[in-house]
């Protein structure tokens, strides 16, 4: 069982489709758990398996709700929902108040979490996690700290990339375990389209100068249509888009096994 978290340090570089995607193509049981304080996204863009909205009373407030008498990790599969193309979603908060009100409840989600895998019937269960954006001291810093890769996503422009050092180096002392260790951190950068090619070198080397623990997760197109899928717009052969076959090579980097075939269409 591993949590890989995907993050942000500001603008919308794709966190959340990138999870999405991700949890399409993971080769392993998983569910994509949305715990971005700022309020979840999923329930708004995609249906359920059979076509009919999702059930926007389960998902993370209920567990965040509960936590206070306690949490395993049956609670957190249970309050998880299969969405349109078969990806298993715990659905997100409505925004930073729900966010602020789960309190201690974050830390108790994060033992549940990480005992996932543990009981009867739910060997391999791989959590990831779509954390948001991060900033100086977040709600949800347990859950960050407990996962066994942090995945930043980053787009190529300079405030970018600059903002994405920042929030490196704050990771990079937040993340710190009491062992010592830090989660294996990576960073994925977005846009990587015809000619910019040499910004996403040129940011991953930035980071990677200042930060040099960091790794070169490799890039993810700029491709309207694959990221379409995750938004519940119906593509055709969404498998053959650029940002699934890019999503297949960072899932292989990060799950470590060959991949799955195809997603199918979200829509
Ligand atoms: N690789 C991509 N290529 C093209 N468009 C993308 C890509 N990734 C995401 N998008 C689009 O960019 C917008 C923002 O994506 P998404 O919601 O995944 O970002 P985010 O980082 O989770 O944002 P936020 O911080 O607001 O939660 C969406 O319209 C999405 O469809
Ligand atoms: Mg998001």
């Amino acid at each position: 069982m591993a949590v890989v978290t995907f993050l942000s340090a500001k603008g919308s570089p794709g966190v959340t489709t990138t999870a999405l995607l991700a949890a399409a193509l993971w080769p392993r049981p998983a569910l994509l758990l949305e715990a971005d304080p700022a309020g979840g996204d999923v329930a708004a863009r995609l249906s359920a398996a059979d076509g009919a909205p999702l059930d926007t009373g389960r998902g993370l407030l209920p567990l965040l709700t509960a936590a206070r008498r306690g949490l395993d990790a049956a609670a957190v599969l249970d309050q998880a929902q299969p969405v349109a193309g078969g990806s298993r979603v715990v659905l997100g908060l409505t925004g930073p108040q729900q966010a602020a009100a789960g309190g201690r409840g974050w830390a108790a989600l994060t033992a549940a979490v990480e005992d996932l895998g543990a009981g009867p019937g739910q060997e391999g269960t791989d959590v990831l996690l779509d954390a948001g954006r991060v900033g100086a001291a977040p709600v949800h810093l347990d859950l960050l700290r407990a996962s066994d890769r942090v995945v930043l996503l980053v787009r190529a422009d300079a405030a970018a990339v600059l903002h994405a050092r920042d929030r490196l180096r704050l990771l990079g002392t937040a993340l710190r375990r009491r062992d010592g260790l830090l989660p294996r951190t990576g960073v994925v950068v977005v846009g990587d389209g015809a000619g910019r090619g040499r910004d996403a070198a040129g940011a991953v080397e930035v980071l990677r100068a200042a930060q040099p623990w960091v790794e070169d997760l490799g890039r993810l197109p700029h491709d309207r249509t694959g990221a379409a899928v995750f938004t519940g717009t119906p593509v055709a052969r969404p498998e053959r888009t650029a940002l699934v076959r890019a999503g297949r090579v960072l899932v292989t980097a990060l799950a470590g096994r060959a991949v799955h075939p195809a997603p199918r269409s979200a829509a």
